[in-house]
């Protein structure tokens, strides 16, 4: 099938975190077939039953992000039973926060590992295909610690750093293939991942948000889908803050 026939299938990796339910959702309701890459299977079972009530059947693919050899195994799955993937979102993340003088090497080898290795991975197993159908959306998941400096996230600030640089030289290599490459860069959003900081230092960092609340998962959810488009096929190479004015520079 032509590409303008079907669906535009976009894997969302890291689907069934707070920000990747989101993303998913969104993108199936802008029309696009969203495919859901998952880590723990247990967890996987019951998002996809939680999805399905809510009316959203979601082809899902195990793959260990960090893992080169196994998204590879995924992307040839997704390739062979559904098709070329034409957007990825790279959203698989981790944090093992710590201040440095005590960050252990297995705390920092996983959060690069899973937070940027994995963005390689990714991008290496989908950018052929993308290219020889003239065609393909990457998006990257940064961070506003990824801009800024965090105190306790060296590990993560490094990861979501790398990302962007990533999506800097990326972008320019395939832009003449009709592939745009581009990081977004939320701020504190309500997740798990945010909710599992402290209840004291969560609050101190609320109140350096100027909009003055936690931003929502469906804020960064409805950026995807836009980056996701067609018609955004002239950005490319750009890190979109999302962030409530917390970071402004
Ligand atoms: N600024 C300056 N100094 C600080 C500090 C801060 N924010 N926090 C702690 N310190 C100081 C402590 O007072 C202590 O000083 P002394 O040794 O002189 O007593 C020293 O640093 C070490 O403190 P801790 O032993 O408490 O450090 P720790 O290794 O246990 O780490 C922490 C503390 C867990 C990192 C805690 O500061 C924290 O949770 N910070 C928030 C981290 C954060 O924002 N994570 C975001 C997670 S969500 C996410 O990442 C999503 C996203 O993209 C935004």
């Amino acid at each position: 099938m032509k590409k303008d026939e079907r669906k535009y299938i976009a894997l969302v990796t890291g689907a069934t975190g707070g920000l990747g339910t989101a993303m998913v959702k969104h993108l199936m309701d802008d029309g696009y077939l969203a495919v859901a890459n998952y880590h723990t299977q247990a967890k996987a079972e019951k998002w996809k039953e939680e999805m399905r009530a809510a009316g959203y059947d979601v082809p899902m693919y195990f793959a260990d992000v960090s893992d080169f050899g196994s998204v590879g195994e995924m992307v040839s799955k997704i390739q062979s039973e559904i098709g070329t993937v034409d957007i990825l979102v790279n959203n698989a993340g981790i944090t093992r926060d710590g201040a440095f003088r005590k960050m252990s090497f297995e705390n920092w080898d996983a959060v690069l590992k899973t937070n940027l290795y994995s963005a390689f991975n990714c991008c290496r197993h989908v950018i052929n295909p993308m290219i020889e159908q003239n065609y393909g959306r990457i998006i990257n998941i940064s961070s506003v610690n990824g801009q800024r400096a965090q105190f306790g996230q060296a590990n993560y600030s490094a990861a979501k750093a790398g990302m962007h640089g990533l999506t800097k030289t990326l972008a320019i290599e395939v832009a003449s293939k009709g592939i745009t490459v581009n990081t977004i860069s939320p701020g504190y959003i309500g997740t798990d991942m945010v909710m599992a900081v402290a209840e004291e230092v969560r609050e101190q960092i609320i109140k350096t948000i100027p909009v003055g609340r936690l931003g929502g998962t469906f804020e960064i959810a409805h950026l995807v889908s836009f980056l996701a488009s067609k018609d955004a096929g002239f950005i490319t190479g750009a890190n979109y803050s999302i962030n409530g004015g917390q970071h402004v520079y």
